[in-house]
């Protein structure tokens, strides 16, 4: 299988401190990743090195086969989807729904004066369509709710069709009923055959979708274990990710983890 992304030794250092430590790794495009740890692990800045935005302080990362430091990253960006919340923030909240997914097509965020062409368009109905946002698609980004926002940035990242699909606590701060629906939607999109390479950023395993192939586990920007979900989701290794002694539980491939006495 095709390389997708792939970390060697990989640091990135702030403030005297290495918040990504020697981290190894390497996605092939037929995984769909979670990367797991408590807040300040290094996970947003491991999928910032993946999108881009970052490059390491030493190492080495390729992305799609291009080396960060040696490639044009105007060049790579749109073969790459990016949803967050910090990229949220930046939607302006009287752009409508299909505009927000549609000048993905161009990188920009706001419409302007560009001619659209009507293939793009078919192409954004159909992706709103599949993230259950065809009703919404004349009314302003500010107007939806949470779950609905998060499904526009989902939609809009997968818009230009990318190789690789980056996602950073996309079921953060959602309700039951809208995190549910939104797990769903990730889970089918995972198990669908033309479907990209996935990472998605988390801190919880019960927001871990169905159909994902493989964990990555963190703790202060180490890799603690790392490698398909049914070996390396243990709760000796959550554990040791979080700290303290956790018990794991899974039911129809959803998992479930709470703190023990530690008896
Ligand atoms: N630009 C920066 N300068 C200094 N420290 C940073 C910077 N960016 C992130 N950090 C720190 O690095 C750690 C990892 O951050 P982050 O990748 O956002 O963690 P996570 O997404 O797992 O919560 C945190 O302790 C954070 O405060
Ligand atoms: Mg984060």
């Amino acid at each position: 299988m095709p390389q997708v992304l792939e970390f060697a030794d990989v640091v990135v250092r702030r403030n005297a401190r290495n918040i990504v430590d020697h981290v190894d790794w390497t996605v092939t495009d037929d995984q769909r990743w979670v990367v797991l740890g408590p807040n300040g692990a290094g996970k947003t800045t491991i999928l910032q090195l993946a999108a881009t935005l970052l490059h390491p302080t030493s190492g080495e990362v390729t992305i799609l086969d291009e080396r960060l430091g040696r490639t044009d990253v105007f060049e790579l960006r749109p073969r790459i989807g990016f949803a967050s919340s910090a990229m949220a923030r930046r939607v302006p909240p009287e752009e409508t729904v299909l505009d927000v997914v549609l000048t993905a097509a161009f990188s920009v965020l706001g419409r302007w004066n560009e001619e659209y062409e009507t293939i793009d368009e078919r192409r954004a109905r159909r992706v709103l369509g599949e993230w259950k946002l065809d009703h919404l698609a004349d009314r302003t980004f500010g107007t939806l709710s949470d779950g609905e926002q998060k499904r526009v940035q989902i939609a809009r990242a997968v818009m230009t069709d990318p190789e690789l699909l980056l996602l950073d606590e996309p079921t953060a701060s959602l309700d039951l009923g809208a995190r549910e629906e939104l797990l769903g939607l990730l889970g089918g999109y995972a198990q669908a055959p033309t479907t990209p390479a996935m990472v998605m950023v988390t801190h919880q395993v019960e927001e871990i979708p169905v159909g994902f192939t493989h964990v990555l586990l963190l703790r202060d920007g180490a890799v603690v274990a790392a490698g398909p979900v049914e070996e390396t989701l243990t709760a000796q290794n959550l554990s040791d990710t979080f700290g303290m002694p956790i018990a794991l539980s899974v039911e129809d491939g959803r998992y479930a983890a709470r703190a023990t006495s530690g008896a």
